[in-house]
């Protein structure tokens, strides 16, 4: 096992993404080294926002694993290797999980977790990513500004040990990533388009020109969202360039 190695438990952080940044900077983990915490005073969601998460309920962890083997410019497989790892732990209790892209895991249309991942880039290669995942776990109500939240317990009426579901998540994380230690990139492609929330389904996005029907097709090597418009063109777009309207 590499994803879980080693296991670090803090009660409390700023950023579990943060504290891994700090290891690295007083020793060098383990590949696979993991940290977990039930509260962050500071949690980091995508494009600057806060992860909001009540003390406690929910999964707070992030991975430090050195993938040598990817090139910058196929960062994406990363993404995309983590997010059928929590699909595959999800699909266990919860059929139906999809991946908004770029890594939004989503069941129906809501958002039950998100995932920051942060790559040191050194030249040609990946010197380390920082795969920080918030699952949404017990949490029975969400007071914070996202618009959209769901928890496994909302979903089941179930209330989860959160150790038993960082055990079993940590294994399908494991078994992804050596999917990518094997360069299986076509499966993992595949994989993770099948998975695609949304996909080939006319539905309204808002790009820089205004809201409009489209539909998405696929995900370019580089990891931009392909979308099909109704005159039949396709234009591919980065993260910060598209708004799905929910
Ligand atoms: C998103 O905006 O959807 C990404 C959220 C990522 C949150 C997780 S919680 C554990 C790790 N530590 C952080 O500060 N952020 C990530």
């Amino acid at each position: 096992m590499i994803i879980g190695s080693r296991l670090i438990f803090r009660e409390n952080l700023p950023s579990t993404n943060t504290y891994i940044g700090q290891l690295l900077r007083d020793e060098k983990p383990p590949e696979g080294t993991i940290v977990h915490t039930n509260y962050q005073s500071a949690g980091r969601g995508q494009s600057g926002n806060r992860w909001e998460s009540e003390d406690g309920k929910n999964l707070l962890i992030s991975i430090l694993i050195f993938p040598s083997m990817i090139k910058p410019v196929n960062q994406f497989i990363i993404s995309m290797a983590i997010s059928l790892g929590i699909c595959d732990f999800l699909n266990r209790q919860i059929p139906g999980c999809t991946i908004k892209w770029p890594n939004d895991i989503y069941v129906n249309n809501d958002k039950i977790a998100g995932i920051l991942i942060e790559n040191s880039i050194m030249g040609e290669n990946i010197e380390y990513s920082i795969a920080g995942i918030g699952l949404n776990v017990n949490q029975d109500s969400f007071v914070g500004s996202a618009p959209n939240p769901v928890s496994m317990k909302l979903l089941t009426g179930i209330n989860f040990d959160l150790a038993i579901c960082l055990s079993q998540l940590a294994s399908d994380l494991d078994k992804r990533y050596k999917q990518v230690i094997s360069e299986s990139f076509d499966l993992i492609r595949n994989e993770y388009f099948s998975k695609l929330y949304r996909r080939n389904e006319w539905f309204n996005y808002r790009d820089q020109e205004g809201i409009f029907s489209g539909r998405v097709i696929s995900v370019t090597e580089v990891g931009r969202l392909q979308i099909e418009k109704k005159s039949g063109l396709s234009e591919d777009y980065s993260f910060k360039e598209i708004e799905f309207i929910l």
